[in-house]
């Protein structure tokens, strides 16, 4: 009985060695009791020396298992140094076993590679007599195929070779004492759950990606069945179906005692083959499971890509560091170009009436066409909104090509910023670029006055009393101009088109940098006349002298452009005839014929006081265009007039025609501008002649 349970006591014994060591005890460390291992990476030399290389294989100090070393036409091994006893010595059958590892395919080339990994059961560590390339390390040109060679491999193969029988040059195959693959499949994997992906749920893969994969080769040696699994590391679990399975005893094939190891040959392109972490285990279907997380890195392709940085990476990073500097330097400098202004000393000092570019373009957002509020012959006029102060402005470009008196024009632009009146467009200042002086006007909503009294027929116009707001307004302004500054400005082109009406409809004149100043009683000669035919006092067209007699003149016509609804020059559509007509010749024969009123403008319909208005109105301007200078009253007899103040200077019933004479196409003389009604529009204002006339002459 003692001797029964020491027996059995013995037996207990006896399984417990068999019983492999459990895996925690393993970690990072080679088990020596013939059942199995792991490498979890190759970092430990106490272990490594149970790894057996040769040809170009070996163990790198990063912890790889490194088959291959980037040469040409070589091959490597690398074997467990210990034989596994692989048959059951009893029933002489071959038992199961169980390996998994990580490798990973480097190569030069994207897209081709040196030859592939095998892994080798075999007799022999060194596999003699083997061949490089095609033959992966295994066999020779006469030994393949041979059934005395006791091999069983599985190919990772990277190159198609017809010889071999390969589906293509990326398969995964079994190899039974040949190359030519018992079966063989495309490189991939089975997801698990395939009902959620196409194609069956097949994967593809690449082996000479270079990224690390997953290998698993399992035979049960009761079911004599030999499965080979494949998956990229991060795959988090083994896929259930197998990519290759073999239903195959190995009995025959294998001996007693056999070498586990890899085999892996270069052809001609460089190529690393790289074993990461392996794990073995004899009578067993499941072998350890790899740490990944402990698997050293894979290294880009050694010495030769490292040796591009210098010679590609280095030279195309410079270029692109010069690309971008110089695009920098480029985007700055057209920036610059692009809100380049020409200021010179002199110009200091108009310090606040200066604009800078920038905030202009901005202001009307790069001078965009929507903006845009018309277009003269020198330039157009945008609408725009500052933006500290989100003041509405009109911006005049003003193209100029000389550079001759423009001194002389900023500083009566800049004096004429310093004119305040509720009757006039307020100037804000300027800004000079390259050919090009840009005025800043307050933004007039209402647009121009010639808009609403030459607008189509049916279009909205202005009642009586709206009209004469604007005549005695325009009177007013023009007062200021003349007398009521510390210097005499004649504005020289008063029109219905230089007319603005601001939100309030009050009429404010524009335009007056065609005046000239004058220093209050100094009189003075211009040589240059400008102004507007039709508009033009008759020895202004004689003797191109401004004053401001001429502008009361003018502001005689407009007084009748207004009451009358016509233009000075206009076709008479009484007579059915397109003859052109001149507005005051009309308005004096009616006069003479005693019904002055029929001249008022159709759509003015009047009341009784309105027509007294309109008559005073009509008088003033036929006083004001009578073509004797001194017979014109001043801007101040003309506020007076039309305020009630005084009774206008009789007229006689009979009016002088000769006294009238309008002067439609005058005989210009040397130098005369034309400034013909601009095409102003929304709160235009017209800066078109005054440039014209002072920077073409340079004055
Ligand atoms: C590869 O290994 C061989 C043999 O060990 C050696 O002669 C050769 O220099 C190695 N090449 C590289 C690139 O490391
Ligand atoms: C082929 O390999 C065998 C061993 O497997 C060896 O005996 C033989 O010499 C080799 N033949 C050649 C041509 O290298
Ligand atoms: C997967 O590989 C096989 C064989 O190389 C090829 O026929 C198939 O088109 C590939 N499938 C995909 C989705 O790339
Ligand atoms: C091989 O894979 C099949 C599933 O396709 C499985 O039933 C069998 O147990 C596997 N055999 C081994 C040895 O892992």
């Amino acid at each position: 009985m003692l001797l029964l349970l020491l027996l059995l006591l013995l037996l207990l014994f006896v399984t417990a060695l068999l019983v492999p060591v459990s895996s925690s005890q393993q970690q990072q460390q080679t088990t020596n009791n013939e059942l199995g291992f792991i490498y979890n990476g190759f970092h430990q030399s106490a272990t490594n020396s149970l790894i057996s290389t040769d040809g170009v294989a070996e163990i790198t100090s990063k912890g790889l298992l490194r088959l291959t070393n980037e040469t040409k036409q070589q091959k490597g091994h690398a074997f467990y140094t210990h034989p596994f006893q692989f048959k059951d010595p009893s029933t002489r059958l071959a038992l199961s076993f169980s390996t998994t590892f990580v490798f990973a395919i480097a190569t030069e080339i994207r897209d081709l590679s040196g030859h592939g990994i095998v892994f080798v059961i075999s007799p022999s560590k060194t596999l003699p007599g083997s061949l490089p390339s095609q033959f992966l390390g295994l066999f020779n040109k006469t030994s393949n195929g041979d059934p005395s060679n006791h091999v069983v491999g599985v190919e990772l193969d990277t190159i198609y070779s017809s010889e071999f029988n390969d589906p293509n040059d990326n398969h995964v195959g079994i190899d039974i004492n040949s190359l030519a693959s018992e079966v063989s499949a495309p490189a991939g994997f089975h997801v698990d759950d395939a009902t959620a992906y196409n194609n069956g749920g097949f994967r593809n893969l690449s082996l000479i990606s270079g990224d690390p994969m997953q290998v698993w080769i399992d035979y049960d040696g009761s079911k004599k069945q030999l499965n080979v699994t494949l998956a990229p590391i991060d795959v988090p679990n083994k896929p259930k179906i197998p990519l290759l399975s073999l239903s195959r005893d190995l009995s025959p094939i294998l001996l007693d005692a056999m070498y586990v190891g890899f085999s892996s040959a270069t052809g001609s392109v460089f190529t690393s083959h790289y074993i990461l972490g392996w794990s073995f285990k004899m009578r067993s279907t499941e072998a350890d499971a790899i740490d990944l997380s402990a698997l050293p890195k894979v290294p880009r392709i050694g010495p030769k890509k490292k040796s591009k940085l210098p010679t590609i990476g280095v030279p195309i990073l410079v270029a692109i560091f010069v690309l971008l500097t110089s695009y920098g330097i480029y985007y700055l400098v057209k920036r610059r170009r692009k809100f380049a202004e020409i200021i010179e000393d002199w110009e200091l000092i108009y310090g606040p009436q200066r604009f800078k570019y920038k905030d202009l373009y901005i202001a009307t957002k790069g001078f965009k066409e929507k903006e845009l509020l018309g277009t003269g012959g020198f330039g157009s006029v945008y609408r725009g909104v500052l933006r500290g102060s989100k003041t509405e402005v009109a911006v005049k470009r003003v193209s100029h090509e000389s550079r001759q008196g423009v001194r002389e024009f900023i500083a009566e632009i800049v004096s004429m910023g310093q004119l305040r009146h509720r009757n006039l467009v307020q100037l804000l200042g300027y800004c000079r670029r390259k050919g090009e002086l840009i005025l800043v006007y307050d933004f007039m909503p209402n647009g121009s006055l010639d808009k609403l009294l030459f607008g189509p027929v049916g279009s909205a116009t202005l009642n009586w009393g709206q009209r004469l707001h604007v005549i005695k307004g325009v009177a007013t302004g023009l007062l200021y101009l003349h007398e009521e500054w510390e210097q005499v400005v004649i504005h020289r082109d008063i029109k219905a088109s230089n007319v603005l009406l601001d939100g309030e409809l009050n009429g404010r004149l524009g335009d007056f940098g065609l005046a000239r100043l004058y220093d209050h009683g100094v009189e003075m000669r211009t040589t240059h006349v400008v102004g507007t035919p039709g508009y033009l006092a008759p020895e202004l067209a004689r003797n191109g002298k401004a004053t401001k007699r001429t502008d009361v003149y003018a502001f005689g016509i407009f007084v009748m452009e207004v009451v009358c609804g016509k233009r000075p020059i206009f076709g008479a559509a009484e007579e059915e005839e397109e003859e052109e007509a001149v507005l005051v010749d009309w308005v004096v024969s009616c006069w003479n014929k005693g019904a002055v009123l029929q001249v008022v403008d159709p759509r003015l319909s009047g009341g009784s006081g309105d027509v007294k208005e309109m008559e005073l109105a009509l008088k003033v301007g036929l006083l004001c265009s009578h073509a004797v200078v001194n017979a014109r009253p001043s801007m101040r007899q003309v506020v007076q007039f039309l305020e009630g103040d005084v009774a206008p200077t009789p007229l006689p019933a009979n009016l002088d025609s000769s006294f009238y004479c309008g002067m439609p196409f005058p005989q210009f003389g040397e130098g005369f501008d034309h400034s013909y009604p601009s095409s102003s529009d929304r709160g235009f204002v017209s800066m078109s002649s005054v440039t014209d006339s002072i920077l073409s002459t340079g004055r």
